[in-house]
């Protein structure tokens, strides 16, 4: 048994999240502390990616949301992002076979027109690919943000009204929520953030109402399963009382 194993063994008794999103954020930092150009970090932070991705299977957390481009990231240099759209292709090419071997359900969200005709087939294809997996669904976030997914929520609503379909008396959170992406998974528990600094930089604005955040300074190429089973310990020591009072939820976790 490794040191992830007896780790996640440890963790059996304790109450895991089923869905868990991060920021994977300081690929740059990470690379100009070792004095290489941005993009290295980029590149380092694929190997972050399969380790926590294996780590979550491993622990049976239902679903991984993970945030790889923002919408707002297009307004970094033009250079940069032609590095992460290629490290995109790249890994859906070579890693959705490896995560369909797992039964992994691999999906990407987000506005997915602005990316290359190339990119939004391969994107199709590895859908497909692993539609029928039952395993650990992995999302990438990509030209993904929180209120654009509110707002195409608003806009789909607006049309099954508009319609005839809907009515406007039927638009509660309920049928909204329903509307935004990941409405198919389990409510999201916890909300990690690497990198060090302290805000959800427009991620899951509609689905982090009542999840518990956990943020680190680790830089995201440093973050290893060790890490995210430190991270997954925190969460169980913490209480949610989705605003009763602390009694009222001792008493119903019992
Ligand atoms: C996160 O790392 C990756 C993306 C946003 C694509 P950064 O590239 O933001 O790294 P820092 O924050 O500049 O260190
Ligand atoms: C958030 O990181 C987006 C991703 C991790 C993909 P950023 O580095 O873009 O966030 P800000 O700009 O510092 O808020
Ligand atoms: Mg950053």
């Amino acid at each position: 048994m490794d040191n992830t194993e007896i780790l996640v063994e440890q963790t059996d008794n304790k109450s895991i999240p089923q869905h868990v999103a991060i920021i994977m954020d300081g690929n740059g930092r990470w690379a100009q502390l070792q004095g290489k150009g941005r993009v290295a970090g980029h590149k380092a932070g694929v190997e972050s990616v399969r380790q926590v991705v294996a780590t979550a299977r491993k622990s049976n957390v239902k679903a991984l949301t993970l945030f790889a481009f923002s919408s707002e990231n297009w307004q970094r240099p033009a250079k940069e992002v032609s590095v992460l759209m290629d490290l995109f292709m790249f890994v859906l090419t070579k890693e959705v076979k490896r995560l369909h071997k797992h039964n992994i359900r691999f999906q990407v969200v987000g506005d997915l027109s602005r990316f290359s005709d190339k990119l939004q087939k391969n994107i199709a294809k590895s859908d497909q690919l692993t539609a029928d997996n039952t395993g650990l669904v992995l999302s990438i976030a990509a030209n993904y943000g929180g209120r654009w997914d509110i707002a195409q929520a608003a806009k789909k609503l607006a049309s099954d009204v508009k319609q005839g379909t809907m009515s406007l008396d039927d638009i509660n959170e309920e049928t909204l929520n329903e509307q935004t992406c990941l409405a198919n998974l389990p409510t999201l528990d916890l909300l990690i953030r690497t990198g060090g600094d302290y805000r959800i930089s427009n991620f899951l604005l509609w689905q982090a109402a009542y999840a518990e955040l956990y943020f680190t300074d680790t830089l995201w190429p440093d973050f290893n399963e060790m890490q995210f089973l430190e991270a997954m310990s925190c969460f169980d020591l913490r209480e949610r009382r989705f605003g009763k009072t602390g009694e009222q939820a001792r008493n119903e976790k019992r």
